[in-house]
């Protein structure tokens, strides 16, 4: 049957969606797969509807497309899809919950700090929101006036962690087998939205500097986060190593980027695994 690739949405990572959609849909097309754009901006039932698809490859990124909603859509229309389910999608876009659930699991996450009234009761930290993707949103902060810089008014959509120091890598799990770690070595010492997105700004290790050992155990332990939290499909898992060769879990992302510079295109190359295989792989994935 025919399969529409979900791609754009409304959420603040459309654009990467646009490029890791048409990327999957090229990799469909050329291995003779009867795919189409479904590129969604206001009516997506309607829109969903109107392709006329058996199956959907699901390539949206953050709020409505990554996080739940629309996986329960699909359910309701009773079209399979690609990735997650509707409860691992909901719970792994919120970083709070997830690392709660990891911590359960006898993951190792970054330690929480506390935001107090007038912001986080250490610096240096990291803010995030709780439920945003490609870093969008992330600040390093080193003292208070940074944070009071940042006017933020609803501080419950924001986390904060203490700095990991450690080999920062992102270990893709393809159906549920863990691909070589990439490691990730911004150019500007933090990997923010620039550095994942512009050509250049990140060095790229695949398979990570690790010993053999410790990328087989961050592997082991990728998978047993993705176990822990139901995730299907292709999740990436991103850590960061510390000097101890323990994996500290930053998130569990359930559709990862697929764009030239993402890293699961770039882990599944080095598994000798190409772009056009890894698309069909997750395509097969599909479920209800
Ligand atoms: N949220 C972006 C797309 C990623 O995880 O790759
Ligand atoms: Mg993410």
């Amino acid at each position: 049957g025919r399969v529409g690739v979900l791609m754009g949405g409304t959420s603040a990572e459309r654009e990467i969606s646009l490029r890791s959609g048409s990327a999957v849909l090229k990799a469909l097309q050329n291995s003779g797969v009867d795919a189409v754009a479904v590129e969604l901006n206001n009516d997506w039932s309607g829109q969903i509807a109107k392709a006329g698809i058996q199956s959907a490859f699901n390539v949206l990124h953050g709020t409505l497309g990554e996080d739940g909603c629309v996986q329960g859509m699909l359910e309701v229309m009773g079209i399979p899809y690609t990735g997650s389910g509707v409860m691992a999608s909901a719970l792994c876009m919120n970083k709070k919950l997830c690392k709660q659930i990891l911590t359960h699991a006898g993951l190792k996450v970054p330690l929480d700090i506390t935001i107090a009234a007038d912001g986080p009761i250490r610096y240096p930290v990291f803010i995030k929101p709780v439920s945003e993707g490609s870093s969008i949103g992330l600040h390093h902060l080193t003292s208070k006036a940074e944070w009071q810089a940042l006017a933020i008014h609803n501080s419950e959509n924001w986390m904060a962690e203490m700095p990991v120091k450690g080999v920062e890598i992102a270990v893709a799990v393809l159906d549920g087998k863990a691909l070589p770690p990439v490691e990730v070595v911004p150019k500007s010492g933090v990997y923010d939205f620039a550095s994942k997105y512009t050509s250049g700004a990140t060095e790229y290790f695949c398979p990570a500097r690790l010993p053999a050992e410790t990328l087989r155990y961050c592997m082991q332990r990728a998978e047993a986060a993705v176990a822990a939290l139901h995730c299907s499909g292709a999740p990436r898992v991103d850590m960061i190593v510390d000097s101890g060769g323990e994996p500290l879990v930053l998130e569990i992302n359930t559709l990862p980027g697929m764009t030239e510079t993402s890293l699961l295109p770039k882990s599944a190359a080095t598994a000798g695994i190409s772009f056009e295989e890894l698309c069909l792989s997750i395509l097969a994935t599909a479920s209800l």
